[in-house]
């Protein structure tokens, strides 16, 4: 019998099946609602963060139309401490979108889940391919590493135009054997390989499926490449929260705006100085406000330092935009991270 001869695509997909991981909640499952759900949530955040909050998502809507009747109040609840909170807006609204313009079903290819808001480009290939065995190559972070790694890609990945280079030189790598039954391994076993073995630090050579053929092993650093581009410098700001509460501990909570900042989200009422939270205040009672200790939060590019300011109040007084919550209704409110570990 003839050999058929090595190519790549085919021994991801032979290592997957293998050295792969099988056991996430979003895999062994076709359903594209659950996986597009599960890779928009692992975008900016961590497998096991995402693993409990997958959970209650598909518990809470288990089909695309659960999701799609939901308020916007109930899905950014759920979301709440996930972060990155645009995620959840999108996801709703491409819920919607799904039942009304797809008429409940999911688009089955990866040009036409592009259209729905919140899906790019390789989030929509995972979901093809990872669903339906359509031969199209994503291109998320760990993806990225492997393909500059393998071909010894030294361009700046910022530049859309190297960007879409790699892209199409990913593309030319997808498995040429049962394609269709292969894709869902491969896109899988890309995401695994750079999980698992090509890290950005000490990534395990020995042990890659590709190494014969990858240029940065030749070459004798893989930790060269993704090439870095120039690192955005961080910044940081100070917000001030005013923290009120009655006897009762209910407690005072406005809604961000749709854009900025936690948008959308419950939140303290924010200052951007401590004079303006007390101009604010000043009609009101400021005899009893409080200083609490400063509170650090990192951001991506930005290191947010929150000064709470308690006020206690005798009884429930409208502090103008905004309401009273009680605290049994807290952990069912859409609130950023360090405002809920705040509010204990
Ligand atoms: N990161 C993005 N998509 C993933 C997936 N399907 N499994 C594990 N990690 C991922």
């Amino acid at each position: 019998m003839r050999k058929t001869t090595w190519q790549f695509g085919n021994a991801i997909v032979a290592w997957q099946k293998i050295h792969g991981r099988h056991d996430l909640p979003w895999q062994n499952t076709q359903d594209p609602y659950a996986v597009w759900l599960s890779e928009i949530m692992l975008q900016q955040t961590q497998v096991v963060t995402v693993r409990d909050y997958f959970a209650r998502f598909m518990q809470h809507f288990p089909t695309v139309k659960d999701l799609a009747k939901a308020s916007q109040e109930e899905v950014m609840g759920l979301w709440s401490g996930l972060g990155y909170y645009s995620r959840a807006r999108n996801l709703h609204r491409a819920a919607q979108d799904v039942m009304a313009l797809h008429g409940g079903v999911f688009p089955r290819d990866a040009l036409t889940l592009q259209t729905l808001p919140g899906i790019g480009r390789s989030t929509a290939a995972a979901v093809a391919s990872l669903c339906f065995g359509e031969p199209i190559a994503i291109l998320d972070a760990n993806v990225k590493r492997v393909l500059t790694r393998y071909f010894g890609f030294g361009q700046d990945l910022a530049v859309a135009k190297n960007e879409k280079l790699l892209w199409e030189k990913g593309q030319t790598l997808l498995p040429t054997q049962h394609v269709a039954q292969a894709m869902p391994h491969y896109t899988q076993g890309m995401m695994d390989l750079g999980a698992t073995l090509c890290t950005p630090k000490n990534p395990q050579c020995l042990q890659c499926p590709v190494k014969e053929n990858c240029k940065a092993v030749k070459e004798g650093k893989p930790e060269n490449y993704p090439v870095k581009t120039k690192k955005l410098k961080r910044t940081s700001e100070q917000l001030w929260l005013l923290y009120a509460q009655t006897k009762n501990d209910d407690v005072w909570l406005v809604q961000r705006p749709q854009s900025g900042i936690w948008a959308g989200l419950y939140c303290l009422p924010v200052f951007e100085s401590y004079e303006s939270l007390q101009a604010f205040i000043k009609t009101k009672s400021k005899l009893d406000l409080q200083d609490m200790p400063v509170v650090k939060h990192m951001l991506t590019h930005k290191d947010l330092y929150l000064h709470p300011v308690a006020l206690r109040l005798k009884a429930q007084k409208s502090l103008g935009h905004g309401r009273w919550f009680d605290r049994p209704s807290i952990p069912n409110i859409g609130l950023p991270a360090p405002i809920r570990k705040l509010l204990g």
